[in-house]
């Protein structure tokens, strides 16, 4: 797939992965449509886009609004004509052990966001992705492959993005749409500074410091945009990543008490 002139819609461009992946493809003198609430921080990323490359325009949107994401395909679609591609991306993460969630909107509030905001810009992009050929892109976890401790709800709605996405790839095989499922592990982005705690409100400290061991926001970027152009169905970053899924089919218990371990280090690092 090439990206000189194609047009791509981004949500979450406002900020961490979503930014950089605009900059990047605007880079590569690719149209984009960039999506988030924050105004400000949306405008900045379409301004740096402008300054790289590309064309783009930023359209406000809560993922979470039906509505709002319909009148972010429709005004991409006005702008630049055809899409080639619909990076689902937006996201927001939770630190809470289940026991000790005291509202459970908490989990409400996760699946709008991650799954649902999802399913709904994928539903009005499909016209113009199914005549363009385009692309299909959900940005889920290694949290979509595996239990990960204190992450239940943002656990449960990667693996609804996950499944969601399998079954689009299947039902879409004579269309020429490809679907591509990209799962990092930690990357050095903010997202914990916003992680909603078990009372549905966000903690507004980062309660781990995970940064020693992330992977830089432009190494995740290069490595999503390299499974973009070769139309990839998967990218599980890292090498423990990868090997946790065949461990996972032979060793189940094992690669539990792993990841208990790897979360109660990490918790300990932070004290
Ligand atoms: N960072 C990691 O370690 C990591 C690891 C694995 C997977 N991921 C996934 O990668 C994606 C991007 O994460 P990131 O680390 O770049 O996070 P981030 O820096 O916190 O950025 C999240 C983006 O999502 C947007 N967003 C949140 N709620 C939204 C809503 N209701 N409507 C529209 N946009 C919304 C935010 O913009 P506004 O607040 O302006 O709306 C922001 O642009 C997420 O899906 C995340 O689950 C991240």
């Amino acid at each position: 797939m090439t990206l000189t002139n194609k047009t791509f819609i981004i949500t979450g461009a406002s900020a961490g992965i979503g930014q950089a992946l605009a900059i990047k493809l605007a880079k590569q003198g690719s149209n984009l449509v960039l999506a988030a609430r924050n105004q400000a921080a949306l405008m900045k990323t379409a301004d740096d886009c402008l300054k790289a490359g590309g064309q783009a325009i930023a359209v406000p949107t809560d993922v979470t609004n039906p509505e709002a994401c319909q009148h972010l395909i429709e005004q991409g679609v006005s702008r630049f004509g055809a899409i080639a591609g619909l990076v689902n991306n937006a996201g927001i993460s939770m630190y809470a052990t289940f026991d000790t969630v005291t509202d459970l909107s908490l989990f409400e509030q996760i699946m709008r966001v991650n799954y649902l905001g999802a399913v709904y810009c994928t539903h009005y992009a499909l016209p113009s992705l199914k005549a363009s050929k385009g692309l299909l892109v959900a940005i889920s976890s290694l949290c979509g492959k595996h239990g990960v401790p204190t992450r239940s709800g943002y656990v449960a709605s990667k693996h609804a993005m996950q499944g969601f996405f399998d079954t689009l790839r299947i039902e879409l095989q004579e269309t020429g749409v490809d679907v591509l499922v990209v799962s990092p592990g930690f990357v050095a982005t903010t997202i914990r500074d916003r992680v909603l705690g078990g009372d549905g409100t966000p903690i507004q400290a980062s309660l781990q410091d995970e940064s020693h061991q992330a992977m830089s926001v432009e190494d995740c970027v290069d490595q999503i945009l390299q499974a973009m152009v070769q139309r990839r169905r998967e990218l599980v970053m890292t090498p423990k990543g990868r090997l946790g899924l065949w461990l996972k089919l032979i060793a189940p218990a094992w690669v539990d008490w792993m990841t208990a371990k790897a979360i109660k280090s990490q918790r300990q690092a932070s004290k």
